[in-house]
């Protein structure tokens, strides 16, 4: 099976909407998947910029599936249905 990536947006608007507690990803990815995920700092995924107002940020992006108004719990949720799916 190929490594789960998972690219947590760094830039400064998902930083502000919340994306600051994303960072526990760091530990909660590598003490639950081992090495079959991967987390991954990204710049600015250019997904804040395509309609500010009604921007869903924080986004985190799991392989090429991409995670609005991300949460904890919400990337895990993503991360187990793609590993489901690779089964
Ligand atoms: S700052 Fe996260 S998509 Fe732009």
């Amino acid at each position: 099976m190929e490594k789960i990536s998972v690219k947590v947006c760094t830039g400064t608007t998902c930083f502000v909407m919340g994306g600051a507690n994303l960072q526990e990803l760091n530990d909660i990815i590598p003490k639950k998947y081992g090495d079959k995920v991967e987390v991954l700092p990204s710049n600015c995924l250019g997904l804040c910029s395509i309609n500010w107002e009604y921007s869903k940020a924080p986004y985190v992006k799991v392989n090429d599936e991409v995670v609005s108004e991300a949460t904890v719990e919400k990337v895990l949720e993503e991360i187990n249905k793609q590993i489901a799916h690779n089964l």
